[in-house]
Parts: C-alpha cells; sequence; structure tokens
C-alpha cells in the first residue's frame, strides 16, 4: 500500500503550545496515593513521593498538570489540604465514592510538580463552592505576601508564591454526576464572575471556561452557545473532554475514533468563532481539550468496587496495542488543530486511565500508551506543518473515507529538523510512506522509530514494550520513502 505526505515550508497550521502535552492528577483511586506518593514505598524520596513515578513522568516531559480534578474538584475544599498534616480532615470524596486523608494536598503537589518540571492546571470547585474559595485560594498561591492567606502559605513553609497561571473554572459542570452541577446560565454567570475575580488578584493568569463535558451530551452546542456568551470577555480558553473505547472489538472502527475527535474540536473551534464574529469582537476563544484518553478497560470492575476506601484501585485501564496506536492518531490530531489547541491533558498521569502504573509494594512500569506520548511530546515541539495526505481508506459501521494513514510533520524552533508522525491503521499491510519535501531540503535522517509488531491486544504488563529503530527507509530526490509496518505508531527526523 502506498501513503503521501507533502511538506510545505511556507504552509503551517501553527506554533505547538507545550502545554498541548499536559497531563492531569486527580485524587481519584491510586493517582496520588500508591500512585505519585507513598512515603512507605523503597523508592520514596525525602517528602514520600516515589522516585520510580517521577523518573517515568520525567521521560514524558509533561509541561502542564491539571489538579486536583476532575470530579473530585466539585466537593473539595482546598483548605483541607495545607496545614500541618496531623490536623487535615479526613473527608468522604462524593465523586469516587472514597475517602480522602488530605495527606497529600496543595504544597505537596506543588514540591512534586516541581521535580518532574511541570507546572499546575488549578482547578477551582464550581460545585459546592464558588467565588470566595477560589478568590481566597489564588490569593494563597499567588499573592507573594502580607494578606491572611498569602502569609498562611508562608506559615505552612512556602515562603514565596506558587505562581499558578492556569486554571479552570470547576469541572464538568454541565453532568449531572457532577457534585453542584449547574445549567449553562448558572454556570457561565459563575465561571465569568469567577475569572473576574480570580484576575483581579493577579492578572496574569489564563483561565479556562467548561465547556460540554461529552460530544455526545444533549446540551452540546447549546451549553458553549450560552457560556461563552455570558463569559466571553473573561475567560480565555474553552474546555473539551473526550474518551475513547474498543467496547464492540470492531479494530477498523475503533482506530478510526480520531475522525471523530477532529470533528469535535473543528465543531467547538465553530462554536467559538460565530460568537466572536456576532460579537465584531477581535478576541479568539482557544481550546484546552483537558481530558482525553482511551477509558473502558476498567469500568466493569468499578461498578463492582466496595465504596469508602482509601485509594481503591479505580479506573486502572491496562491497555493494549490498539489503543497506543489510537493515542498516536489522537495525538496527530491535536497537532493538526495546534492554532486553536492550546492546551491538552492526556488524562490522566499515574495509575487513573494512565501511561504509567505502580504495583503496590513493587514497580512502576509504563503502558502501551507512554511510549506514542512520549515521543510526540519530546519530538513534536516547534511549528505544526500543513499536512497534506493520501492514502487508500476504508469504512466502517461509523466512518465513512479512512484513511490508512494518519501523518504530520513538525518543524522545530531551530528550523532545522522536521518530525514526522506517522501511524498505518491496516492491521496486515505495511505501507511505503512518501514524504515529499516540497520546499524543504531533506539533508539527511538523524533517526526513524517504529512501534509495531505487537499483537492488537497485547498489554504491557508483564513485558515492557519497546520503540524500535526503522532502517526501511530511502533519501532520494524528492524527498524520503519509508515503510510503515501494519499497524504502526512511527516517527522520522529529517535535517532540512
Ligand atoms: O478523568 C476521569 C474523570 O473523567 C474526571 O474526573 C471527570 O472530569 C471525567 O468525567
Amino acid at each position: 500500500m502506498k501513503g503521501n505526505l507533502t511538506l510545505d515550508a511556507h504552509a503551517t497550521v501553527g506554533k505547538v503550545d507545550p502545554r498541548l502535552f499536559g497531563s492531569f492528577i486527580e485524587h481519584v483511586g491510586r493517582a496520588v496515593y500508591h500512585g505519585i506518593y507513598q512515603p512507605d514505598h523503597p523508592s520514596a524520596d525525602a517528602d514520600g513521593f516515589r522516585q520510580d513515578v517521577i523518573d517515568l513522568v520525567k521521560h514524558l516531559q509533561v509541561p502542564i498538570i491539571r489538579y486536583p480534578g476532575g470530579n473530585f474538584v466539585s466537593g473539595f475544599n482546598w483548605e483541607d489540604s495545607v496545614g500541618p498534616k496531623d490536623q487535615r480532615p479526613r473527608r468522604l470524596d462524593l465523586a469516587w465514592r472514597s475517602v480522602e486523608t488530605n495527606q497529600f494536598g496543595l504544597h505537596e503537589f506543588e514540591a512534586w510538580a516541581k521535580k518532574v518540571n511541570a507546572d499546575t492546571m488549578m482547578a477551582v470547585n464550581l460545585g459546592t463552592r464558588g467565588i470566595d474559595a477560589a478568590r481566597n485560594l489564588i490569593e494563597y498561591t499567588n499573592f507573594p505576601r502580607g494578606t491572611y492567606y498569602s502569609d498562611l502559605r508562608r506559615q505552612n513553609g512556602a515562603d514565596q508564591p506558587f505562581n499558578i497561571k492556569t486554571w479552570c473554572l470547576g469541572n464538568e459542570m454541565d453532568g449531572p454526576w457532577q457534585i453542584g452541577h449547574k445549567d449553562a446560565t448558572d454556570y457561565g454567570k459563575l465561571a465569568n464572575e469567577t475569572s473576574k475575580a480570580l484576575k483581579w488578584v493577579d492578572s496574569s493568569i489564563e483561565t479556562v471556561a467548561c465547556g460540554s463535558s461529552a460530544l455526545d451530551m444533549p446540551t452540546f452546542g447549546q451549553w458553549e452557545n450560552t457560556v461563552l456568551n455570558i463569559a466571553y470577555d473573561n475567560v480565555d480558553y474553552l474546555s473539551l473532554h473526550r474518551y475513547y473505547g474498543n467496547r464492540d472489538d470492531d479494530t477498523p472502527n475503533y482506530l478510526a475514533q480520531n475522525l471523530d475527535f477532529d470533528d469535535f474540536i473543528s465543531g467547538v473551534v465553530a462554536m467559538c468563532d460565530a460568537i466572536k464574529a456576532r460579537r465584531h469582537n477581535k478576541k479568539q476563544i482557544n481550546l484546552s481539550m483537558d481530558e482525553w484518553n482511551v477509558w473502558y478497560h476498567s469500568n466493569q470492575q468499578d461498578d463492582e468496587t466496595a465504596p469508602w476506601q482509601e485509594h481503591p484501585h479505580l479506573l486502572e485501564d491496562i491497555y493494549n496495542f490498539e489503543d497506543a496506536i489510537l493515542v498516536g492518531s489522537l495525538l496527530i490530531t491535536l497537532l493538526k488543530h495546534a492554532d486553536r489547541v492550546k492546551i491538552a491533558c492526556l488524562a490522566q498521569l499515574v495509575n487513573v486511565i494512565a501511561p504509567i502504573m505502580t504495583d503496590d509494594n513493587g514497580k512502576a512500569w509504563a503502558q502501551s500508551i507512554f511510549y506514542p506520548f512520549m515521543q510526540a511530546s519530546t519530538m513534536g515541539r516547534g511549528t505544526v506543518l500543513t499536512p497534506i495526505t493520501s492514502a487508500e481508506t476504508y469504512s466502517t459501521k461509523e466512518f465513512h473515507t479512512v484513511s490508512y494513514l494518519d501523518s504530520i510533520g513538525v518543524l522545530n524552533d531551530a528550523g532545522n529538523q522536521v518530525t514526522v508522525f506517522a501511524v498505518n491503521k491496516s492491521l496486515d499491510t505495511p505501507m511505503q510512506l512518501h514524504v515529499d519535501a516540497g520546499t524543504f531540503d531533506f539533508k539527511q535522517v538523524t533517526g526513524a522509530t517504529q512501534f509495531a509488531g505487537y499483537a492488537p491486544k497485547q498489554t504491557a504488563q508483564d513485558a515492557a514494550m519497546h520503540i524500535a529503530p526503522n532502517t526501511k527507509y530511502t533519501l532520494d530526490a524528492p524527498g524520503l520513502t519509508i515503510e510503515l509496518p501494519p499497524l504502526s505508531w512511527n516517527t522520522v527526523q529529517i535535517a532540512v
């Protein structure tokens, strides 16, 4: 099978905001306790953070991490999580029907995030709480000194402000499962007023308003319209959340789901721009895909988990190889929209629908989805080149004309290297991908890798998966031809 990607140095989508490779830590399951924090684990450092997890997170070079939820944040009192640990209350977490000990809180997260070189994307509780708790929180985190909350932070051991720059105005507030769920008008007003108050404390921050929690919400569209009509002038981003699964065990259909992701993003961009046009507004609202991933393997097990445990095993999807291929296609889709999607958080980071897992008393290990995410995050920074692709197509029960090829190129900031990412969705046929150099001068291939050769349902649980070099390429006059194995995620780096 043949595929083609044409590059043109003058046709660009836009610059990649590093926050496109963000992730998410929520107080749910074993993400925090027995995930990033486990003082009695052999690898724990002086702060009780698992060093084996820190090492794996560092491989992903995650620039920003959303915290502390998710559904959890809509019932969270941030004050419970600061101050002496022996005085922090144990609470019922109604979102996940678990017990929250608050032994890991705001200061611990900031210390941990620093160790993995990540910024915080802080979510405020707009479920059970509102403007007052949010403005107190930002006074605590961002105000230097000399006021009640900034001095409380200093008293609790952080002399310097945390200076958190990106703030989520609640979480999935359109969902009836959310504590304090609201209709669009009520949420729009609350998000607008909260954003104003947060920015009055620190005018350098950016805020994210909740969009629909999923494309298939009955209020999708109407919600976005109402919220933005109220809050347009005071917020910077609108959020999107999207999870996928192969529930019918139909792999070709499953691998086509990045088309749905693409439509979702384009649709929300159109909604933002329709409001912009109607208001004759120069300001553009960009998108924060602040939860995305595959999530379905653990659903049944979670239904059977007993409530009111501390750090129960929840949302522990064990990913297989086909999941990693879809994640690769979703990453390419995010890059395609880098002009408007400025923030994206792989949900989540450790143990909970995560690329990194821990055994309670044993090792930390990388799941299949770890590999495409790591390569996109470490190699996909720079300027996205407009992808012109062609390949054979197929149809499934949900999608028509699905290309076997997903591919895109990113020019690095130095302007001397193009990285091409490519997925071959065929289950049985290799693809000869021709990368047309267009206006580039391809000097040499500096690296080529393939993630391939695993059965669709193979997991990385028992034995590590790995990325292998790809030597099946030739550099010729108009470009490069490389063989993409069946069912594969691939990268090629070319000096230009
Ligand atoms: O990421 C898991 C959950 O999915 C989050 O808490 C919630 O926002 C979404 O529904």
